[in-house]
């Protein structure tokens, strides 16, 4: 595998390939790997003739008072293990490279990005479709993998690759889950014992919504009143708890084979999402 440090140098790679006729699969993450980006990286070597993962984390997606500075990192891991996945570049530019100083353009999607994650962190969507679209310019894809875990971003990005008729295909990949039910997450490195146990309320929730679901209920009021009572059992506090179109991500009165139901809390000082597709088959 090879290690890339500079756009310029990232992208004669992308050209290189490009001349021979082969395909390119990019899976931008943020490091600190876990299966779930194991799994990306397994769809994209599947995509593709070379996959390239990049490894950055982006300092615009984080609010001022946010987890920038702890945001956990260990390069010589993460190397080893995109290796092992058969991935052909890891792509890890600094900072400087990505956002010199005279640097004065975002890639802003309105709309979509007002609500759910959107309204706790403004901005944060901003942040990632800029550094998205850079890599895309950067890296040069055919396609590229993102995980259902943050549904917000990927409705976002394939909205951004909608509008600006980008020749970019975008994998969706399904929640990877600990045995437990966990989603897994770079942050849950965070949590406590006990945090970690009163997280697991995500995905009992997410149970007793596709078993009500299962049994006829449609409406959206009803389960919401359910799910956030369930939640409330621990010590969480909820950010939002919505039942929305999975493409829309406009709120639904009426839970149909489009919702998903979609949630955000604090389990001490660490924010955690997950979301589920009511009437999906797993
Ligand atoms: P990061 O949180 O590192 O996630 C990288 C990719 O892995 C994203 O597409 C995310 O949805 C996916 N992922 C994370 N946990 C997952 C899980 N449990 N199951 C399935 N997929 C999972 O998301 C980002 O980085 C950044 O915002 C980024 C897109 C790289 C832009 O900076």
């Amino acid at each position: 595998m090879e290690i890339i440090r500079t756009p310029l140098e990232m992208t004669a790679w992308a050209n290189r390939v490009l001349a021979t006729g082969q395909t390119i699969a990019l899976v931008p993450t943020m490091g600190f790997f876990h299966e779930g980006h194991l799994r990306l990286m397994r769809k994209a070597t599947e995509n593709a003739d070379h996959a390239v993962v990049s490894l950055f984390v982006n300092p615009i997606q984080f609010g001022a008072n946010e987890d920038l500075g702890r945001y956990p990192r260990n390069f010589s891991r993460d190397c080893q293990l995109a290796q092992a996945e058969g991935v052909d570049v890891l792509f890890a530019p600094e900072v400087e490279d990505m956002y010199p100083a005279e640097a004065a353009t975002r890639v802003i999607v309105s709309g979509l990005t007002d609500g759910l994650c959107g309204e706790s962190r403004p901005g944060h969507f901003n942040g990632v479709t800029t550094v998205v679209a850079k890599l895309f310019h950067i890296v040069k894809p055919h396609c590229a993998v993102f995980g259902r875990k943050d549904f917000q971003q990927l409705a976002v990005i394939e909205r951004m690759v909608a509008d600006l008729n980008w020749d970019v295909k975008i994998v969706r990949h399904p929640i990877v889950r600990e045995t437990d039910g966990l989603a897994m997450s770079s942050r849950n490195t965070y949590l406590s014992a006990s945090e970690r146990h009163a997280a697991l309320c995500l995905f009992r929730a997410i149970g007793h919504a596709r078993r009500r679901v299962r049994a006829g209920l449609v409406e959206a009021t009803v389960l919401h009143r359910e799910v956030e009572e369930l939640l409330r059992r621990e010590a969480v506090i909820i950010e939002y708890v919505s039942f929305v179109d999975q493409s829309t991500l406009r709120p639904q009165a009426v839970l149909q084979k489009s919702t998903v139901l979609a949630m955000a809390i604090k389990v001490g000082t660490t924010r955690l999402i997950d979301n589920d597709i009511l009437f999906e088959e797993h």
